[in-house]
């Protein structure tokens, strides 16, 4: 009886597993969720990059913009600090950021890693795995393998005990382990390959019931799909022809580094590479990043990642959707959407249409979607296909559903282009009604050199990472010179020097307690020799070297090997040289304020003023929330380099005093491929000046800001400044494909419906806002872009009057593209809209 009751009980239990759970397989084609072949789309949101209050916002404005999946890394030195000692409070609250997806009823990618590379502090990695004994990272070796198995493990459990795996019912319906190995896989000789094959066995063991992805992994053993990651990924092979072709990384942008100009990537070539990608084969593509983020704290890697991860993402560093960015590929997701069940059907078929034209079908006895691609990268071409005629602009890809009516033109943007700027905000206080963050300041110097009884004494020159074990970025090497008059190094003509060579990252050289000079490292070239003119004086003389990280490597064969700091030749030279090297130095890791907590404000030590130009400074104020909700930033223009503290949380390292090369920022084209240096802006400028104040960390009053500044500044001269909208625009000719919403499928005939003209639509961002001013408007033929819009030769001249009376007032206006609207102009010309429009709070 109790046996039957218990096989009872274990049938129900059973029978809800199967009834909740979603079964995840995949084949050559796609993913398969619940028998079902999907094509998907997907975009990479870090949840540590931005806060918890802003997750749910991130999430539907991806949902919005079309997505149905969300990837995020797991990022195991945020989680796992101290060996043994596990965090998923606020940010990292990984459960919380899985559970609101879910709620949105998006999917979510979930790459372990655990090395994630991701521009992270040292690839995601703790520190602490490179000080146990006989480890050796990413390969065949037991004491790592032990290590990336617990914490897989420990990720995994931790969603299975909340049922967040697709099989349970939940939202995960694809993990990724390890990162792109297969790019440096050769430097690890043989025991690389019985590594991977030990990950991919150990992840399959774990029991997750959905599939495991490698990325960059050719020899991906099965049943792990190997994955694309790149610019373009169309033509992409999986290893088997039992696996889908997946993109688990689109470069939205790109990175930006301390030192450099920023990039970004048009919308024009991300569409036409994702377009390409769907024509192709693909099923499953994601945005990397879709929301970039910001990196707090002491997140970054690098070295010289910036402390912004915007990544020119469609949703900006602040959660805003960047525009045209966001509605180009909302529509495109759209389009690709309503070619759904023709592209799981069945493989494409593919002609040449032309030189550099090329027509792809899927085609089965019910349906029908075609794509025809234009890779030429200077020439517009017209193509014959199905009986039809279509214009295709050069480098693009329009997308015909029902192999016959184009609805989307990757070079073709519908949707609205915003321009938005960061103002300053105006902060009461007693004195002024300034635009100064606050008048009012405190400070404390930092002690040159040595003042920790920590500080140890050593023979030699010391290798930086794994002296602080990056307990801080910052170690002082200081020596004493006692100068009689005879060294060698005074002799002879020539000035003293003081010749040093360094690992990197940065050096702050101080001679008798005065900043002499600096040396910094660039991306990509962190290390670097200097020689300082010194002048060195009669009797004892101190030489205090502050060395510092700004973020550990992350990337490359044996990254986590990379060392830091003044490993010498440190030389004193004028006539002959004397070699410091291997003389006895005293070392001190971190700065005094670090080790008293200054950053969150505490301390008896702090004295009033503000005391420009003054290197190893510590500032702190207090300041009231500035109003609004809009998203707030500092803009630290007057500061050298250092970090900033709100309320005792980093909101991570300044340095704007890091400038830009002044060439490299010309015009950038869509047309061709794409690389990370092929479209830069702010050439000659900080690489970054304004830094992310998260609303959250915000009380009304009594706000703390702690700044520490190494080189020396002006703390009066920074700002608030918030997000605020100056202009929306839209650009859209006759020719262009009608608006996405007008296309919609009759689920019984299959056949588009066409309900509309090509049209300019516009929206203020914020429910309170309407349509203000009309700012410029032309029907015709104008030139230009948002911002900077001019007439044609060819005008209407009721354009403005017509959209004045059609737009002011309202949130949303929308107006046709055609002579009927605005009369003729030109006839025989094709004409457009250009419309550029403010928006103001509705009074
Ligand atoms: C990839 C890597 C990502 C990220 C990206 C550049 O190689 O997988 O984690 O680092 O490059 O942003």
């Amino acid at each position: 009886m109790i046996m039957k009751r218990l096989l009872l009980v274990l049938i129900f239990l059973f029978l809800v597993t199967v009834v909740v759970g979603v079964n995840v397989t995949y084949d050559h084609r796609a993913v398969v969720v619940n028998g079902q072949r999907r094509v998907l789309v997907s975009g990479s949101i870090h949840y540590p990059r931005s806060t918890p209050d802003m997750w749910q916002g991130l999430i539907e404005k991806s949902k919005e913009g079309g997505l149905d999946v969300i990837e995020t890394y797991v990022f195991w030195n945020l989680h796992e600090p101290v060996r043994n000692q596990y965090d998923f409070e606020g940010r990292k609250d990984l459960v919380k950021f899985v559970k609101l997806v879910a709620d949105a009823g998006l999917y979510v990618h979930l790459r372990v890693g655990p090395y994630v590379c991701a521009e992270w502090n040292y690839g995601g990695f703790p520190l602490w795995l490179h000080f146990i004994p006989g480890i050796v990272l990413r390969t065949d070796n037991e004491p790592f393998k032990a290590e990336m198995k617990r914490f897989t493990a420990k990720i995994v459990n931790m969603m299975k005990e909340e049922k967040l795996y697709a099989s349970q019912g939940g939202p995960i319906i694809l993990s990724q382990i390890e990162n792109e190995y297969g790019n440096i896989q050769s430097s690890y000789g043989p025991a690389a390959k019985s590594y991977v094959n030990w990950a991919a066995s150990m992840a399959t063991s774990l029991d997750t019931g959905v599939p495991w992805v490698m990325c960059q992994q050719q020899d991906a053993p099965d049943p792990i799909i190997d994955t694309c990651n790149g610019f373009y990924c169309d033509g992409y092979k999986p290893n088997s022809e039992n696996k889908p072709t997946m993109w688990t990384e689109n470069w939205t942008g790109w990175f930006l580094s301390f030192g450099g100009a920023v990039p970004y990537r048009p919308v024009e070539d991300i569409s036409y590479a994702v377009a390409r990608f769907y024509q192709r084969g693909g099923t499953f593509q994601n945005y990397y990043m879709y929301h970039g983020g910001t990196n707090f704290g002491h997140s970054t890697g690098g070295p010289f990642i910036s402390t912004s991860y915007d990544y020119d993402a469609p949703l900006d560093e602040y959660g805003a959707p960047r525009e045209p960015k966001w509605g180009h590929l909302k529509d495109l997701h759209k389009a690709i959407k309503l070619c759904e069940e023709a592209l799981v059907a069945t493989d494409p078929t593919t002609t040449s249409l032309g030189q550099n034209v090329e027509a792809s079908v899927y085609k089965t006895s019910s349906t029908c979607a075609a794509f025809l691609a234009n890779v030429d990268t200077q020439n517009d071409a017209t193509v014959d296909f199905n009986g039809n005629s279509y214009n295709l602009p050069a480098w693009s890809v329009s997308i015909l559903p029902d192999c016959k009516n184009v609805v989307f033109n990757s070079a073709k943007i519908n949707s609205m282009a915003t321009i938005k700027r960061f103002v300053a905000t105006s902060v009461k206080d007693e004195v002024s009604d300034s635009k100064a963050v606050s008048s009012d300041w405190s400070y404390v110097s930092e002690p040159v050199g040595i003042s920790s009884n920590d500080a140890f004494d050593k023979k030699g020159l010391v290798e930086q990472i794994n002296t602080t074990a990056d307990q801080s970025d910052y170690l002082w090497y200081s020596i004493s010179i006692d100068v009689k008059g005879d060294e060698p190094f005074l002799h002879g003509e020539s000035q003293t020097t003081l010749h040093v060579k360094s690992l990197g990252h940065v050096l702050h050289l101080f001679i008798n307690g005065q900043l002499e000079g600096s040396a910094i490292g660039i991306a990509g070239q962190p290390d670097f020799s200097k020689d300082f003119p010194i002048t060195l004086k009669h009797g004892m003389n101190k030489l205090d070297l502050l060395s510092l990280t700004v973020g550990l490597q992350n990337y490359g064969a044996f990254f986590d090997k990379t060392g830091a700091g003044i490993t010498g030749p440190v030389e004193l030279t004028g006539g002959s040289t004397v070699d410091l090297s291997s003389q006895q130095w005293t070392y001190q890791i971190g700065l005094k304020g670090e080790a008293l907590g200054l950053g969150s404000g505490g301390s008896s030590l702090w004295v009033s003023g503000s005391p420009k130009s003054q290197p190893l400074t510590w500032y702190k104020t207090t300041f009231d929330a500035p109003s609004g909700d809009t998203p707030l930033a500092i803009d630290f223009t007057g500061m050298g380099k250092g970090e900033a503290w709100v309320n005792g949380q980093s909101i991570g390292r300044y340095w704007p005093a890091y400038i830009a090369p002044t060439s490299g920022c010309s015009e950038c084209s869509y047309k061709g491929s794409f690389g990370p240096t092929k479209c830069l802006k702010g050439c000659g400028k900080p690489s970054q000046n304004l830094y992310h104040v998260p609303r959250s960390w915000l009380k009304s009053t009594g706000n703390v800001l702690v700044l520490f500044e190494e080189i020396g500044g002006d703390p009066t001269q920074i700002s608030f400044v918030t997000q605020e909208l100056e202009s929306l625009c839209s650009h859209v000719s006759e020719s262009h494909p009608l608006p996405m919403e007008a296309w919609s499928q009759d689920k019984s005939t299959r056949k588009l419906k066409l309900e509309s003209k090509p049209r300019v639509s516009l929206k203020c961002p914020h429910p309170n806002q309407v349509i203000s001013s009309i700012k410029f408007a032309s029907f015709g033929t104008p030139q230009g872009k948002c911002g900077s819009f001019s007439h044609g030769e060819c005008q209407s001249t009721t354009a403005l009057l017509i959209i004045q009376k059609a737009c002011i007032g309202s949130r949303t206006c929308i107006i046709e593209v055609s002579a009927t609207t605005f009369g003729e102009p030109c006839i025989g010309v094709v004409k457009s809209l250009a419309v550029e429009a403010s928006c103001a709070l509705n009074t």
